[in-house]
């Protein structure tokens, strides 16, 4: 019964076991034994605490129940007490015992058993670990049996100001335009500190500049580096250095503070025109330096960098405009002047030019300032250069004839030295121009001449090389082009244009066309060709054939009347006067070999010779060898076949051996030799039995060559 009536009044109390006793900071400062332990039922009884129970009430924090506070980075001679635990079950004996578990427990934070004491045993770092989590119980000291359900409660470190600001990122970089406004923004910075940002001032940072003015200001909460001078020149300084200050507990003394530096460097504008180092330049060059040579530089110094320094370089007044040229060097930024017409000293020895450099980046915010350019004098002076002859002509064309006698002069070429002390000059042809020597020329006066005769049908164009040679200095030589043109002159007779065969049908009629013909001449008059064509005197009044002129230069062959017949007359040569019109006019006599030759009835040619009567054209010699043969063989066949038959009744057996040997002989030679013997079967001329007294002499009478075993 007892027992049931302490569960019971387990059961109503355990709402009533109060933990907490929240401890203002400052308590920890306090001797362990004068530190309240309270069952705090309600925050107003707080109020009935004493002295550093109202310094916690003066926190702006609200009191939580299961929260404990302790100072970070205590360290006293002895451990610090966080707080108490306590139950109401607890009777004053010693029945209760308390226990501590979770983050900490044992290590940082120790409790007493027995008082519920609660003691950090470990200085603590908030920017470490802010807050531990820790669970209390009471046990009955005997039994150890739990009096009360564990408990959760959290310790909280509390923040002082322990940590300095930091600039993370730094040291820092940053540019600015030079000729900038006051209080253009340059960069911002930002430090960072450790320290509570909630809780009080440990982590509120003011920004200030500690070195870097009077160019430089920076605002105090947000850190904009500003620049604080107007117009600062890039060309006067272009870097400065700026050390820059955050300091925590709102600036104020007794904060921490940390460093940084930033670099600020001035970036390049226009601000500054070109300027020439002189105002006056002098070149000299020689007449005969090559077009496109660079002469001289100029160059314009300008203080600016990078594109705001470029200049272009122009030539704006002088004598010597249309001569020279002047290009910008980029990379070098100065202007090249350059040759662009040829010089001759003879005629004018020296110039005068105004070269006008100006920016080419132009920054409208200066232009107010003048005008970005500068103008100088430059002074060139040509020197006289000993220089190669000079020919009256870039390139001579002459014409001569093809029949000019040898040594005739076909032209002349002349070429002076343009120095003042003219040196003579003597000609010479560059004979890699003129392998075969077809030309000389007279070195003095340079009079072309011919060496040897002139073809113009073999080559129309002879092309060479003259060479001038200054007497006085032979390296000074110069060379001019000589087309040599041959004209034509009527050196060739015409003559047939090819090979013509004329055929004549005897079935033809009066006026048939034979054949036309045309004729061909080398020359090349001027007018083209006109050819005129004639019959020999003897033959102008041919019974057989006349000729007719043909619009187009060609001639027609006509035969005069019907009837030729080839047994009377095969062939007909007709001589032809071809006559050219040059002046003197060639001729020639070509002759046109006409075979008359049976034709169809529409006119096409069937057969030309005699023979042709009975063999059929086309026939080779050959052939017609063999064919005599074979008719030859053919009747000696017959011959033999006649003299067997007279012989009918008589033995066939021959039996005198030199009539046979005659017989075969003849037969030999009138056949086709030994190999015809072969072919023809010899055998059936013999008696099959083949009686003895024959066949040897057979065999060495007529077979000769032949071997013993073909028999
Ligand atoms: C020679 O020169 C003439 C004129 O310049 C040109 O027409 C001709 O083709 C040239 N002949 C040869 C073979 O180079
Ligand atoms: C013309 O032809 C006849 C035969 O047909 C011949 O006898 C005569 O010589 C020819 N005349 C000439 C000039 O060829």
């Amino acid at each position: 019964m007892p027992e049931r009536l302490a569960e019971m009044l387990l059961d109503l109390w355990t709402p009533l076991i109060i933990l907490w006793i929240t401890l203002p900071p400052c308590i920890y400062m306090a001797p362990m034994n004068q530190s309240q332990v309270l069952m705090s039922g309600s925050p107003l009884e707080l109020n009935s605490l004493g002295e550093e129970q109202r310094i916690l009430n003066r926190s702006k924090r609200g009191w939580v129940w299961n929260q404990m506070f302790v100072l970070e980075e205590f360290s006293g001679p002895e451990p610090i007490l966080v707080g108490r635990l306590h139950t109401d079950l607890d009777p004053g004996s010693k029945k209760i015992k308390y226990i501590l578990s979770g983050d900490g427990a044992g290590t940082i934070f120790q409790i007493n058993d027995v008082t519920g004491d609660i003691h950090a045993i470990k200085r603590l770092d908030r920017e470490e670990k802010a807050e531990y989590t820790l669970t209390a119980q009471a046990v009955d000291w005997e039994t150890s049996k739990p009096l009360e359900p564990p408990s959760e409660f959290i310790i909280k470190v509390q923040d002082i100001n322990d940590n300095a600001p930091e600039f993370l990122n730094g040291p820092y970089h940053a540019t600015v335009p030079e000729m900038s406004i006051l209080g253009t923004s340059v960069t911002n910075v930002t430090a960072t500190d450790a320290d509570d940002p909630v809780y009080g001032n440990s982590a509120k940072l003011v920004y200030s500049i500690l070195e870097g003015q009077p160019y430089f200001s920076i605002e105090p909460e947000t850190a904009i580096i500003k620049t604080a001078l107007p117009n600062m020149d890039r060309e006067a300084k272009e870097e400065y250095l700026v050390v820059i200050q955050a300091k925590d507990m709102g600036g104020h003394s007794g904060g921490l503070s940390g460093t940084t530096t930033l670099t600020v460097t001035l970036t390049d504008v226009n601000d500054n025109p070109p300027k020439f180092a002189q105002s006056l330049y002098h070149f000299s060059v020689p007449e005969d330096v090559v077009l496109g040579t660079a002469i001289g530089r100029v160059k314009a110094n300008d203080q600016d960098i990078g594109e705001n320094a470029q200049s272009s370089y122009d030539i704006i007044d002088g004598d010597g405009t249309a001569l020279f040229e002047i290009t910008s060097d980029a990379q070098a930024q100065d202007g090249i002047i350059r040759l662009r017409k040829p010089l001759d000293f003879e005629t004018k020895k020296s110039y005068t030019l105004k070269v006008e450099a100006a920016n080419v980046h132009i920054d409208p915010r200066f232009s107010g300032r003048g005008p970005f350019k500068d103008t100088a004098t430059v002074k060139i002076v040509v020197e006289d250069a000993d220089e190669p002859p000079v020919f009256s002509s870039p390139t001579y064309l002459l014409e001569v004839h093809e029949n000019a006698a040898l040594n005739s002069v076909i032209g002349q070429v002349t070429a002076r030295d343009p120095d003042i002390t003219s040196s003579p000059i003597r000609f010479s042809i560059d004979r890699h121009t003129d392998l075969e020597r077809q030309f000389n020329i007279n070195a003095d006066d340079g009079k072309i001449t011919l060496a040897t005769p002139l073809d113009r049908e073999l080559s129309v164009w002879h092309n060479i090389t003259i060479i001038a040679t200054e007497i006085r200095n032979h390296s000074q030589i110069s060379r001019v082009p000589v087309a040599i043109k041959v004209l034509d002159v009527n050196d060739n007779a015409p003559e047939f244009a090819s090979e013509y065969e004329a055929f004549l049908c005897e079935n033809g009629k009066p006026g048939q066309v034979i054949q036309t013909v045309s004729a061909m001449d080398k020359d090349d008059p001027k007018n083209g060709h006109y050819f005129l064509y004639s019959l020999l005197p003897e033959m102008v009044n041919n019974p057989n054939f006349t000729i007719k002129k043909n619009e187009d230069n060609s001639l027609s062959i006509l035969a005069k009347h019907n009837g030729f017949n080839r047994q009377k007359q095969e062939v007909y040569l007709l001589p032809i006067i071809i006559s050219d019109s040059g002046n003197p006019p060639l001729s020639s006599t070509s002759t046109l070999t006409i075979r008359v030759c049976g034709c169809s009835n529409d006119g096409v040619v069937q057969s030309c010779n005699v023979e042709a009567y009975v063999l059929p054209i086309g026939l080779s010699m050959g052939a017609l060898i063999a064919i005599l043969a074979c008719i030859i063989l053919l009747l000696v066949i017959v011959v033999l076949f006649v003299t067997l038959r007279r012989h009918k009744n008589e033995p066939l057996i021959i039996k005198d051996d030199e009539d046979v040997r005659e017989n075969i002989i003849r037969y030999d030679d009138e056949g086709g030799g030994e190999e015809d013997t072969e072919a023809f079967d010899i055998a059936t001329l013999q008696n099959p039995d083949g009686i003895n007294g024959f066949l040897p002499h057979y065999r060495r009478g007529l077979l000769g060559g032949i071997s013993q075993d073909a028999v």
